[in-house]
């Protein structure tokens, strides 16, 4: 996947240079505010890494508009302390916690598995939970970090969710994935020859391809519903630069940095899960209007290799190789 010094330094500088970018239009753009959102009474969500950041503000939102919401998340304390302060800010709020850790495949099937018994629908699913720049490192199974547990996890878990969420989409109220992605996808790259290798790991290419693999997914998952006829759809959203803890494994002097920039020009979490909510909830993206790349609270066009058929096709079929199916 990532070669030489250079190949390491390039893929840093260039993310950077993005998320100045990305600042930039933050600070003369005026604060997200979420429209009001249709009530969401019956409806089933499944948001994974809900327990903290702009998956726990997606979760909490939900819930307040009257949605059933389970938390997908690896942390049990951090999930439980999230179930608990939605229940005291809104009594009625059906919010629970199951261990899901997106780094197994063993716990992703567990995952699926246990919700499938239940027999409950699944109106909305929100592939939220991310790592970014974390050290080189591999998952239980063998893949590199943020290809394993941003990509080929969320993969797995909406493969085997897929049926659930094709039974509980109806024409008007169809049944969504929402992949949240990155601006980052844009200067991602993906050699599928060579998408699990480790060899000169750059921390931040395999964050950007991991992001650029989300949107890839999303966009090919889209069109295999619409031409099968299915009632669901999947987009991708990008909340823009947000102060979580995602951040956490920048090199220290930077980091630093970012904490001060933070508090200035970053979003909070509530901002940046009104574009994942918009793109969950909104009664605009139903039918022909589902799918796409959401940000800054819209529709949006992306980079050319997103649309690449080819590469999505391909990236579709090794993803089911790399996991065994069919
Ligand atoms: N913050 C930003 O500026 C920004 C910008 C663009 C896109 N995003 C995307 O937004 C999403 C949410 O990130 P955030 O900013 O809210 O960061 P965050 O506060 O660090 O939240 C990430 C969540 O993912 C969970 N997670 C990580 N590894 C997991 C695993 N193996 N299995 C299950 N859950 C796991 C984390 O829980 P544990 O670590 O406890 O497992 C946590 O709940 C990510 O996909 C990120 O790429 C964020």
């Amino acid at each position: 996947m990532f070669s030489s010094p250079l190949s390491r330094l390039l893929p840093a500088i260039r993310l950077y240079l993005l998320g100045l970018r990305v600042l930039l239009v933050q600070l003369f753009s005026r604060p997200l505010k979420l429209p009001v959102m249709p009530r969401q009474d019956g409806m089933v969500a499944i948001v994974t890494g809900g327990g903290r950041g702009i998956g726990y503000e997606v979760v909490r939102h939900m819930a307040r508009l009257g949605a059933h919401v389970i938390i997908g998340g690896r942390d049990e304390q951090e999930g439980l302390a999230a179930v608990r302060r939605i229940r005291e800010q809104y009594k009625e709020a059906k919010v629970e916690f199951k261990t899901l850790d997106l780094a197994s495949v063993r716990s992703v099937r567990q995952f699926a598995q246990s919700f499938k018994q239940r027999d409950l629908p699944l109106n909305i699913l929100v592939n939220n939970a991310g790592v970014m720049l974390v050290p080189e490192g591999r998952t239980e199974d063998g893949y590199e970090h943020h290809f394993g547990v941003n990509y080929l996890g969320h993969f797995l878990l909406t493969w085997l969710l897929l049926d659930t969420l094709k039974d509980s989409g109806k024409s008007g109220h169809i049944s969504r994935v929402v992949n949240v992605s990155s601006s980052a996808h844009g200067v991602g790259e993906i050699n599928i020859n060579d998408l699990n290798s480790c060899q000169s790991y750059s921390a931040h290419a395999a964050y950007c391809q991991s992001k650029l693999a989300q949107l890839l997914f999303s966009s090919h998952l889209h069109q295999e519903m619409q031409r099968g006829g299915f009632p669901v759809s999947s987009c991708a959203a990008d909340p823009g630069m947000v102060d979580t803890a995602l951040y956490r494994h920048l090199w220290t002097p930077l980091r630093l940095a970012q904490c001060v920039i933070a508090r200035l020009l970053f979003r909070t979490p509530a901002e940046g899960a009104a574009t994942v909510l918009l793109a969950a909830l909104s009664p605009a993206s139903e039918g022909n209007c589902g799918g796409g790349y959401w940000a800054d609270g819209h529709r949006e066009m992306t980079t050319p290799p997103t649309f690449d058929p080819q590469l999505q096709l391909s990236l579709w079929e090794v993803s089911l190789q790399f996991l065994g199916l069919q």
